[in-house]
C-alpha cells in the first residue's frame, strides 16, 4: 500500500497541512460555515473566512478554536476531516498523520482530534506539542544535550518551552497572542481616541504600524471606524506609538511567562540558551521590534526563525524522521 505522510498544524488562526514530498500543500484559515437549515457544511477555510460578518442568520460561520483550544468539537473535527480529504483527494491511501495540537488541550479534545484524522482514513496518528514542532521547523537540533528555548506567538496562545535531548524540560503557555493584540488595539482606540474599529482593521493596523522598539510618533497609517462621539464614520491617522501603547501590556504578560520558564530551567541549560539565543516563531514573531524587545528584557539574543508562520507545520512533518528520538512532547495516539 502506498503511504503518504501528512503533518497538520491545527492553529487558532490557520490550519496548515504539509507532506514530505511537497512541503505545505494546504494553508487555510481555521473557519467553517454551517447551514443550519440543511444541517450541512457549506464552506471551509478561505471561502468560509470571507463569510465572517456577512452571512445570513441560518448560516453559522464558526471558528472552532478559541484561545488555542478547541471550542467546538464537532466543527473542529469536520474541518480537519475536510482538509485532509482535500489533500489526499480520492487516492486510496491510508496516511500516517502527525497532528500538532494546541498546548492545554484536554483528553476529550485530544480524542476528537484523533478521531477526525481516523475518519479521514489515517492509519496511524501521532500528536506533537507545538513548541517541539516549532523548534524542529526552525531547523534547530533539539536532540543534543543542549538547551534550546522557543517562544511561539500564534493567534490564540504564546507557547514557551525549553528542550534538551529531544524532550521538553520546562514550558509555559499564555492566552496572549495575535488575537489578544487585536482586541487591545480596538480597546485602545475606543478609550483614547473615541473611535470604534473592527477586528480586521485592528489586524491591519498591527501589521502596518506595529513596532515595539523604536516606535515612531509620526503618523504612518490610517484607520476607519465609527466615532463614539458623533456616531458617524470617521478616519484617523495613527502612529507606531499608538500600536505600541495598545499592546505593550499583552507583550509584558508574555515576557512574564518567559521569566517563569527561565526560573524552572536547570542552570546548565540556561547557560546554553544564553549562548545560543532564543528562537521566535509563529505569526506574532513578525511584529517589528519584538525580537529586540525580548533581547533587551532578558539580555539574551532573540532571533526570528526563517518563515516563522510555517515553522510549526514544517516541524510537525519533520517529526516523522526523528520520532524515535523524541521523548516527551510527541506520542502515538491509541486508535
Ligand atoms: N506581520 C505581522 N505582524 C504581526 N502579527 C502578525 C503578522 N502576520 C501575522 N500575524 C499574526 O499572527 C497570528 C497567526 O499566527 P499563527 O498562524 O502562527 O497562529 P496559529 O498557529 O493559528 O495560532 P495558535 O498557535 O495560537 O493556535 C495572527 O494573530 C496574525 O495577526
Ligand atoms: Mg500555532
Amino acid at each position: 500500500m502506498s503511504v503518504l505522510d501528512i503533518g497538520i498544524d491545527l492553529g487558532t488562526a490557520n490550519i496548515i497541512i504539509s507532506t514530505g514530498r511537497d512541503g505545505a500543500v494546504l494553508n487555510e484559515p481555521t473557519v467553517i460555515a454551517f447551514d443550519k437549515n440543511s444541517e450541512r457544511v457549506i464552506a471551509f477555510g478561505e471561502e468560509a473566512y470571507k463569510m465572517i460578518g456577512r452571512a445570513p442568520d441560518h448560516i453559522a460561520v464558526i471558528k472552532p478554536l478559541k484561545d488555542g483550544v478547541i471550542s467546538n468539537n464537532d466543527m473542529a473535527q469536520e474541518l480537519i476531516r475536510l482538509c485532509i480529504l482535500k489533500v489526499i483527494g480520492k487516492r486510496l491511501i491510508n496516511p500516517r498523520i502527525v497532528m500538532c495540537v494546541p498546548s492545554g488541550i484536554t483528553a476529550v479534545e485530544r480524542k476528537a482530534v484523533v478521531e477526525s484524522a481516523v475518519s479521514a482514513g489515517a492509519r496511524t496518528v501521532y500528536l506533537i506539542e507545538e513548541p517541539v514542532a516549532a523548534l524542529l521547523g526552525a531547523g534547530e537540533d533539539i536532540m543534543r544535550p543542549f538547551g534550546r528555548m522557543v517562544i511561539d506567538i500564534g493567534g490564540g496562545t504564546s507557547d514557551i518551552a525549553v528542550t534538551s535531548l529531544g524532550g521538553i524540560v520546562a514550558a509555559n503557555s499564555v492566552k496572549k497572542a495575535g488575537n489578544a493584540f487585536n482586541a487591545s488595539i480596538q480597546r485602545y482606540f475606543a478609550e483614547n481616541k473615541k473611535i470604534l474599529i473592527g477586528e480586521r482593521t485592528a489586524e491591519e493596523a498591527k501589521i502596518k504600524c506595529g513596532n515595539l522598539f523604536w516606535a515612531s510618533m509620526e503618523k504612518s497609517g490610517v484607520i476607519s471606524g465609527r466615532s463614539l462621539v458623533t456616531g458617524l464614520p470617521e478616519k484617523l491617522e495613527i502612529s507606531e506609538d499608538d500600536i505600541c501603547r495598545a499592546i505593550t501590556e499583552d507583550v509584558d504578560s508574555i515576557i512574564a511567562a518567559v521569566r517563569t520558564v527561565f526560573e524552572q530551567t536547570p542552570p546548565e541549560l540556561v547557560g546554553d540558551i544564553y549562548e545560543h539565543g532564543i528562537v521566535l516563531t509563529g505569526g506574532g514573531a513578525l511584529l517589528r521590534g519584538l525580537d529586540m524587545y525580548i533581547t533587551r528584557e532578558f539580555g539574551v539574543k532573540c532571533h526570528v526563525a526563517e518563515d516563522p508562520l510555517g515553522c510549526v507545520a514544517r516541524g510537525t512533518h519533520l517529526a516523522f524522521k526523528v520520532r524515535d528520538r523524541l521523548r516527551n512532547g510527541f506520542e502515538k495516539a491509541a486508535i
